[in-house]
């Protein structure tokens, strides 16, 4: 058993579980011909932020790293047609592909793409008088930044909001004392996150489509 087999039950899961999605297929599509990279959640995660958000009844959610749009159109989704998602996107270039994603998804309305680094992104939101809150939290884009992040992150929550945030398991690489900054990313989120006594915390190890992953959620008090 291994990766192969990991992608061929995703495949499977893809078809047998999940509803045809001519839009989301589209996205991939759209992002492959704009040369953007793989690296969008797997169909079956996409579900899974949209069963979350239907879950907890997020109405405000903040992204960070918008791609393609494909997880922003799955948030967007969740949040339903009186819901805002926010997302924050450095490259010009994916958020102009994002931004067409989310208009053929008929879903450009609900969606605000702030493109630019996102700590700097961040700081505008956190000096907007009144201070806004978020419901949900997707965290998934450069792993180095993910403390500050996800500290921001508690600073723009209120009781009851859910952090998640992508990608803290890569192969279990931050085991190895390596000095990817990525692995460094993730050591440091760990231990922001075990610091808070606010906090209830999990992280749930996946395989599938995109490999051995897994993504950190949290719950604020
Ligand atoms: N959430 C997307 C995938 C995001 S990939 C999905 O699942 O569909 C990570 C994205 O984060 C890339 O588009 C990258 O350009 C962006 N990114 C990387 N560093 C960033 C930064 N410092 N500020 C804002 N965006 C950043
Ligand atoms: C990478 C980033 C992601 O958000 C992801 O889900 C997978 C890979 C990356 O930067 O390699
Ligand atoms: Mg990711």
């Amino acid at each position: 058993m291994g990766k192969n087999n990991w992608e061929a039950v995703d495949k499977y899961l893809d078809k047998f579980v999940l509803d045809e999605d001519p839009i989301l297929e589209q996205v991939l599509t759209a992002n492959k011909d704009a040369d953007l990279p793989p690296i969008d959640v797997t169909p079956t995660q996409g579900q899974f932020l949209t069963i979350i958000c239907t879950i907890t009844g997020a109405k405000s959610i903040l992204e960070i790293g918008t791609l393609g749009g494909y997880s922003t159109i799955c948030l967007a989704r969740g949040v339903g047609a009186d819901g805002k998602v926010v997302t924050l996107e450095k490259s010009p270039k994916h958020a102009e592909v994002a931004s067409k994603n989310l208009e053929h998804a008929g879903l450009r309305d609900r969606v605000d793409i702030k493109i630019g680094s996102a700590l700097e992104s961040l700081m505008s939101i956190q000096q907007l008088s009144p201070k806004p809150t978020f419901d949900l939290f997707f965290i998934d884009a450069d792993k180095e930044n993910n403390p500050k992040y996800f500290d921001t992150a508690l600073q723009l929550s209120h009781p009851g909001s859910v952090i998640i945030v992508d990608n803290v398991i890569r192969e279990g690489s931050f085991l190895s004392d390596s000095n990817d900054p990525n692995d460094i990313g993730t050591k440091q989120l760990l231990e922001t996150v075990r610091n808070y006594d606010n906090l209830k915390t999990t992280v749930i190890q996946t395989v599938g489509g995109k490999g051995w992953d897994g993504f950190l959620m949290a719950t604020v008090y």
